[in-house]
């Protein structure tokens, strides 16, 4: 019966007066990547951080693999996990350490095995033996996601996973994305960035002054985009044009 991964209705959250969330509604779908797109201070890590049991909503429900993030955090929290805007990752140890750390933490059988293992995946055999603070940003960030995947969880969350990194590291992130999604992994990720959605995402929702302004595969979305000009009409628009046709739209409501 469970068709979804992630399911939202009505969330609301407010930090002292301030009104970040006004009633957010989504689904996300097993096995799909969806991205909530937004610009910077649209609410997307208060989303993130409620979904991960990080933050308690101020009214409506998420739940998560089929348990309320309110009511059941233990169970939720077994089949997430959670890549924040800053990593995670501990400069003194070197990457094999970090890796191993969060294994025993998880108390995985061979956490040895599992560090070798993600290591080679994440090409980072090389560097193991090295203090994660001589690694540059973009060994980091992929780091940060291997420790995130320590486990196998279901629901992966990546909030802003590639920000701040130089396009290169970012065109790796996106493939080692696409790499879990292929494998099953559910994942959500929040992006500022309109490429990464476009490059991404199955699905898309845009989040925009406290509510789901839009959302829908990007095909979808293109079809909310005002008609083209007669004598535009092979261009197609970008996630960007939309985007500001959207909010401009909005707006001017
Ligand atoms: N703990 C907090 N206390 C007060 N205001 C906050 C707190 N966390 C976030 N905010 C505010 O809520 C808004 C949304 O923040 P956030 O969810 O971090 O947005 P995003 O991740 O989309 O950039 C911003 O205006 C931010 O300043
Ligand atoms: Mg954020």
């Amino acid at each position: 019966m469970q068709n979804h991964s992630i399911q939202v209705i009505g969330l609301q959250k407010s930090y002292k007066q301030h009104q970040v969330l006004k009633g957010v509604d989504f689904e996300v779908e097993k096995g799909s990547i969806f991205a909530l797109l937004g610009s910077n201070g649209a609410g997307k890590t208060t989303v993130v951080r409620i979904l991960t049991t990080l933050l308690k909503q101020d009214s409506g429900t998420a739940t998560v693999n089929g348990f309320d993030v309110a009511s059941k955090p233990d169970n939720v929290r077994q089949a997430i996990s959670l890549t924040g805007q800053f990593a995670a990752v501990d400069e003194i140890l070197t990457g094999r350490e970090n890796l191993i750390m969060i294994a025993r933490l998880r108390y995985l059988n061979n956490p040895r095995q599992v560090a070798e293992d993600l290591l080679k995946r994440f090409g980072l055999t090389d560097a193991a033996d090295r203090r994660a603070s001589t690694y540059s940003g973009g060994m980091r960030r992929r780091l940060d996601i291997a420790l995130s995947l320590v486990g196998n969880p279901q629901i992966i969350f990546l909030d802003e996973p590639t920000t701040g990194l130089d396009p290169e590291s970012r065109i790796e992130v996106w493939k080692i994305v696409k790499e879990l999604a292929a494998g099953g992994t559910t994942i959500f990720l929040t992006t500022q960035y309109l490429e990464e959605a476009e490059q991404l995402a199955d699905r898309i929702a845009i989040l925009h002054e406290g509510r789901i302004i839009a959302s829908g595969t990007l095909s979808e979305l293109k079809k909310l985009f005002p008609q083209a000009k007669v004598e535009y009409v092979e261009k197609q628009p970008s996630l960007e044009e939309i985007f500001l046709a959207i909010v401009g739209k909005k707006e001017a409501m």
